[in-house]
């Protein structure tokens, strides 16, 4: 905690050597009133989890694997913009701390030379009108060696260790994280989704290309013209008409 700079995040962590998930002890702590803030964090996760119920490889000592319990006075409606949050302020957090540039590639998979360093998993505990809680968990891949990964995603993941040639200092990228989160969060607070969308788009690879966005029933093609104000992404089909994609994984042309 020495690098932690924060007033209301990371004020209260729990700690595990291992766990499943880290994102179910999120949901726990969060049902049981964990506070605005509260950190889960494990050194490996036997079950960790990704988007659309995709397993999550964690291995013991070697990437940053926390959730983070947020409660936010927001509609269900406006989570999709807490992921975006968390995404830029991850990404500005690994500029701060390695000198690395990633890109962001909607909704929130950050790539460094197009391949993945950090996912995010967005989840909530909701009423029809209020959510509840928001919880945030997110993996980031940082001092893994080749032979760390499963061979088979060795063509698609990478480490910010790989990347830069040399170990990244795990608490120190932690804390930054945590600030940037709570900075984002106040100005998303204060100001609104602009600021955010903003930054969002600076950091994006996605905005412009042509891309393909597959989806459960189906796969679309279009140009991808940025996100909305509600943050889905607007794509523009052959036709010339604008679809709103709330849920996808996007490719991007090689
Ligand atoms: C993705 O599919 O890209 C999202 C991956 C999210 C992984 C993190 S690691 C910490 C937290 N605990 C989990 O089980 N998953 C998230």
């Amino acid at each position: 905690q020495k690098h932690l700079t924060t007033k209301r995040y990371g004020r209260r962590i729990h700690y595990f050597d291992t766990c499943g998930s880290t994102q179910v002890i999120g949901h726990d702590e969060a049902q049981n009133g964990a506070p605005d803030g509260t950190v889960i964090l494990s050194e490996e996760q036997t079950s960790g989890k990704g988007r659309m119920s995709r397993p999550w490889s964690s291995v013991g000592g070697k990437g940053i694997w926390m959730s983070i319990v947020l409660r936010p006075s927001l509609t269900p409606q406006q989570a999709p913009q807490m992921t975006l949050v968390a995404a830029v302020s991850v990404t500005r957090a690994i500029q701060e701390v390695t000198g690395i540039e990633p890109d962001i590639k909607w909704p929130n998979d950050i790539l460094v030379g197009g391949k993945k360093v950090t996912g995010i998993l967005t989840e909530l505990q909701a009423d029809p009108d209020r959510v509840k809680a928001i919880i945030i968990g997110i993996g980031i891949n940082v001092n893994q060696v080749e032979t760390d990964f499963p061979e088979e995603l060795n063509p698609i993941a990478t480490s910010l260790r790989q990347v830069l040639g040399k170990p990244v200092d795990r608490a120190e990228l932690i804390a930054k994280i945590l600030s940037f989160l709570e900075l984002f969060t106040g100005l998303y607070e204060k100001h609104g989704f602009g600021p955010i969308k903003l930054l969002w788009e600076s950091y994006s690879n996605t905005t412009g290309k042509q891309v393909r966005a597959v989806m459960l029933n189906e796969t679309i093609v279009g140009t991808a013209m940025g996100i909305s104000d509600e943050g889905v992404l607007e794509l523009k089909l052959a036709d010339g008409s604008i679809r709103g994609i709330y849920s996808a994984d996007i490719e991007l042309p090689k």
